[in-house]
């Protein structure tokens, strides 16, 4: 095998709760994140050297980008002496709070172990990728979990029935960095703390209702994110059950339990913003979606 193309979705947080904060600046989070059906497509061919490739201007094409972090990780931990050009297809939004970049890096380090047969486990791989980022593990796990600690400790959960519950994504004009939204929460401080526990049951228990009445995000209120206000209150005007910022921002999402007003609410979006795009729950993660000689 000389090539691989692999898919990983992006997520969206149904609730984010900053629970602490560690002694490295890192906070302790209690989370409810959701993988949805936009997906970064990624391909990898192996080469003597690390190289990144991706039409995206605003994409740093150097150490910096989370894959060519994942690649370097990779090789490594491994001790295989190889590289890797990597093609970015760029389909998440970025600074979204939607995990585009840990994406990325999920997409490399499936992508390298299959091709290179190294023969990593899936908890081997997200040992590694926690020390990318913090969401590289779920992006590599996917589907439905609670997720503890800064990203790492991930329960898995039932996912929602997602043709039952089609949810709509809206990207105001400029994103959030991570780091400004978690140094915002420490200055200003927070008081909606989600009840994660509660909505674990509620997913067990198949009760989206319940779900989206307790969903929320500790982030959001101190948020420097434009028009989260503007885009809940269009979600909400046509039919949403709940919607909120994802992440640390700037995305904003709401769940719908009828698909022509989830359209509606899309159409409406994109007239102002830059991204709105209807989408569904789905209980999977990282992918090889081909392999070639
Ligand atoms: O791990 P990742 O690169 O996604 O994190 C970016 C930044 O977000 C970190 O440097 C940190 O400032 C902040 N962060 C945090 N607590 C987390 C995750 C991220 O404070 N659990």
């Amino acid at each position: 095998m000389t090539q691989v193309i692999v898919t990983a979705p992006a997520k969206l947080n149904l609730a984010l709760d900053v629970v602490g904060l560690l002694p490295n600046g890192y906070h302790e989070l209690d989370m409810i994140m959701q993988a949805v059906a936009l997906y970064e497509r990624v391909t990898i061919k192996k080469a003597q050297e690390i190289q990144l490739f991706c039409q995206n201007p605003i994409v740093p094409l150097n150490e910096k980008n989370t894959a060519y972090k994942a690649a370097a990780l990779f090789f490594a931990h491994t001790g295989i002496k190889g590289g890797a050009h990597i093609t970015i297809e760029k389909n998440v939004p970025i600074q979204a709070g939607m995990a585009g970049g840990s994406a990325d890096a999920a997409a490399v380090l499936v992508g390298l172990n299959a091709l290179y047969g190294a023969s990593l486990t899936m908890p081997q791989l997200c040992e590694l990728g926690v020390q990318i980022g913090a969401d590289v593990p779920f992006s590599l796990v996917g589907g439905t979990a609670r997720v503890k600690g800064i990203g790492e400790k991930i329960e898995p959960l039932p996912t929602p029935n997602a043709a039952a519950w089609p949810v709509v994504v809206a990207m105001p004009g400029r994103g959030v960095s991570t780091p400004v939204a978690f140094a915002r929460y420490d200055e200003l401080g927070g008081d909606l703390h989600p009840d994660c526990a509660a909505i674990a049951h509620a997913l067990c228990r198949g009760n989206m209702e319940e779900v989206c009445a307790l969903m929320g995000n500790s982030l959001q209120a101190t948020s420097s994110a434009e028009n989260t206000e503007d885009i809940c209150a269009v979600l909400r005007q046509n039919g949403a059950l709940a919607s909120m910022m994802t992440g640390s921002g700037a995305a904003v999402f709401g769940v719908f339990h009828d698909v022509e007003r989830a359209k509606q609410a899309q159409q409406q979006l994109a007239k102002t913003y830059r991204f709105a795009a209807v989408t569904h729950f789905i209980d999977c993660g990282t992918k090889i979606a081909a392999l070639k000689e």
